[in-house]
């Protein structure tokens, strides 16, 4: 489970894009802190899911500080810093030119009126990679059979409120959000959520009422990410009022290349029905480099859509079922996969 993992220095390392040998001086001079824990039968230095968010919240601070500083060249240098200091500065100092970002996008939503391409898994997967980076993430379920929920391991949300008792119940928003993880918040969705259509269609300003309703507590969040429906329907028309960008999400198979003409033209719409002049990308996804049909997809999807692919490609990769059934982050089911270098660095991309 995603809450419970913790990471061994090497998969740090790989996870932070540095040489694995600099973690001796990052640990040495207490940028990062281990503890022992036992893994099966064997005794391992790991470093903790705080920890790791820590180190990355801490290059932010950094580099906001070393903005702020006239003297910002003086950070680190000076004959009396010795080796392993020096070691250790330079290598925080190559993690800035990475990890030192403010998401320009706060508020994104995945979004295909097509089922199956993959939002709900890849929704997961960003906000889990986004919180590891130490961003205070706050995820929204909207779509009634509730698989981001599941993928962020909660699995009594029958039980709880979900956006229906926001939008229709006026319940407080912040009273829908549920933690699930250090760093990562949630309000999940159950299959009541289904019956939202009609009841929001009576409301008064219908589309204002979830932008209204997150904007109250917008400022607790460094991101704010919403898994949809499939459909056109009222609730997702709600979201895209709230967003800052539109995630759409498309396998590189025919049938979901068809459909991308549809999608792209119900943003449209709504972009102009609701005067938003929002950010659109889409991610293609489930790419398999042997397939001649996903290379013409994805060749397809640059050409005519070149302003708004996204550079990322998501592979199809077992790796991806893995952590869905194991409601955690692919960086948990193998650190070197290349499901976990996809989803980062498409997490790098939606930061910017
Ligand atoms: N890159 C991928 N590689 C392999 N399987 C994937 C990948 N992305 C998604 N899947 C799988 O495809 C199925 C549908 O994904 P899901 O996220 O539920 O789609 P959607 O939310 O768009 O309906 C799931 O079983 C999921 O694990
Ligand atoms: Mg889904």
């Amino acid at each position: 489970m995603f809450k419970d993992m913790v990471f061994t220095p090497n998969e740090f390392a790989l996870l932070a894009k540095m040489d694995k040998s600099l973690v001796p001086a990052l640990e040495g001079q207490g940028y990062i802190k281990t503890h022992r824990k036992k893994i099966g039968n064997v005794d391992r230095k790991v470093i903790s899911m705080e920890e790791i968010q820590n180190f990355f919240r801490m290059i932010r601070e950094f580099d906001t500080a070393a903005h702020e500083s006239k003297n910002a060249s003086e950070m680190g240098s000076g004959a009396e810093v010795a080796g392993s200091a020096i070691i250790a500065t330079d290598a925080v100092a190559a993690a800035t030119d990475i990890f030192a970002v403010h998401p320009n996008k706060k508020t994104q939503m995945f979004y295909n009126v097509k089922g199956g391409t993959g939002k709900s898994t890849l929704t997961a997967q960003f906000v889990m990679m986004a919180s590891l980076f130490g961003y205070k993430v706050l995820a929204i379920d909207l779509d009634g059979q509730g698989h981001l929920t599941v993928n962020l391991d909660v699995l009594d949300a029958h039980e709880r409120p979900t956006i229906y008792d926001v939008l229709i119940n006026d319940l407080p928003l912040a009273d829908a959000v549920m933690n699930v993880a250090p760093g990562l918040d949630l309000i999940p969705a159950n299959l009541g959520l289904c019956n939202i259509e009609i009841p929001l269609n009576n409301k008064t300003r219908r589309e204002y009422r979830l932008s209204e309703a997150i904007a109250k507590i917008a400022d607790q969040y460094d991101l704010i990410i919403a898994d949809t429906n499939p459909a056109a329907s009222i609730l997702n028309g709600s979201m895209l009022v709230a967003s800052d960008r539109v995630n759409v999400i498309c396998a590189t198979n025919p049938l979901s290349f068809h459909g991308m003409s549809l999608v792209m033209a119900t943003i449209d719409q709504m972009k102009k029905e609701f005067g938003r002049d929002l950010d659109v990308k889409i991610i293609p996804n489930m790419y398999d480099n042997r397939e001649v049909i996903s290379q013409e997809v994805l060749g397809e999807l640059r050409s005519q859509f070149e302003d708004v692919c996204a550079k990322a490609v998501v592979n199809r990769s077992a790796d991806m079922n893995e952590a869905t059934k194991r409601r955690t982050t692919v960086w948990d089911v193998n650190t070197k996969g290349t499901a976990a270098q996809d989803i980062a660095e498409l997490t790098h991309e939606l930061l910017r």
